[in-house]
């Protein structure tokens, strides 16, 4: 059975998300801005929130997946989160990820989506991370170009978002052989 630890960066705190989280996660969630860019219904209906954090913890002791709550301390509030879909036969990670509307700006998404690709790869043993996004959202390529990753090309009228096929953009990063600590780091996958 896997477990998820804490991870620290510079400003953040990125911790397993509690069901206690569901009303701040519907509320950042159920924001427009947020639901028009990722696969997310809108409006947010009461109770999702509370289903999706308690539907995690399978994926994660399943080592199918880790998920992390972003938060900022000393007052550990809660402004985002970070998901990796894990598919071990390919030691590959899928990222999604969201930052609720009042905390854009300020490199939190870069810092903590960041912590998580190394993560995947010193930990997890991921030998891939990659992620999409809509072509028509370029801050999430952004945060994607300032994690390492690279734009691997676009996928044409990949997704159905409310009814109309939208273009995605795929970026993704290889471990390097030796990533980060010099060390290379054995898969366990
Ligand atoms: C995309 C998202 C995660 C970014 O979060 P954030 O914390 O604001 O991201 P960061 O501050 O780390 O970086 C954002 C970068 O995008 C840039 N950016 C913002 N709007 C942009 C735009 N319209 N075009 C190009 N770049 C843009 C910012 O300038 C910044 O880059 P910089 O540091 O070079 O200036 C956040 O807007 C969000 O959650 N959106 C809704 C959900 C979503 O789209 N999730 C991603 C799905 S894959």
């Amino acid at each position: 059975m896997d477990t998820q630890p804490v991870l620290v960066t510079d400003r953040l705190l990125l911790r397993p998300f509690d069901v206690a989280d569901a009303p701040v996660v519907q509320r950042l969630c159920g924001d427009y801005a947020v639901a028009a860019t990722t696969l997310l219904p809108y409006p947010y209906p009461d109770g999702l929130a509370e289903v999706w954090i308690a539907s995690l913890s399978e994926g994660i002791e399943r080592g199918e997946a880790a998920a992390f709550a972003v938060t900022v301390p000393p007052e550990g509030n809660l402004i985002g989160g970070v998901r990796l879909q894990i598919d071990r036969v390919h030691a590959r990670g899928e990222l999604g990820f969201w930052v609720g509307r009042p905390c854009w700006g300020r490199g939190y998404a870069t810092e903590a989506v960041g912590a998580v690709i190394e993560y995947g790869f010193s930990v997890l043993g991921l030998h891939r991370v990659y992620a999409v996004h809509f072509s028509r959202n370029p801050a999430s390529g952004r945060v994607m170009e300032k994690c390492g990753m690279l734009r691997e090309g676009r996928f044409r009228e990949h997704v159905r978002k409310w009814g109309v096929y939208e273009d995605v953009d795929v970026w993704g990063i290889i471990r390097e052989p030796a990533f980060r600590t010099g060390t290379r780091i054995p898969s366990p996958l």
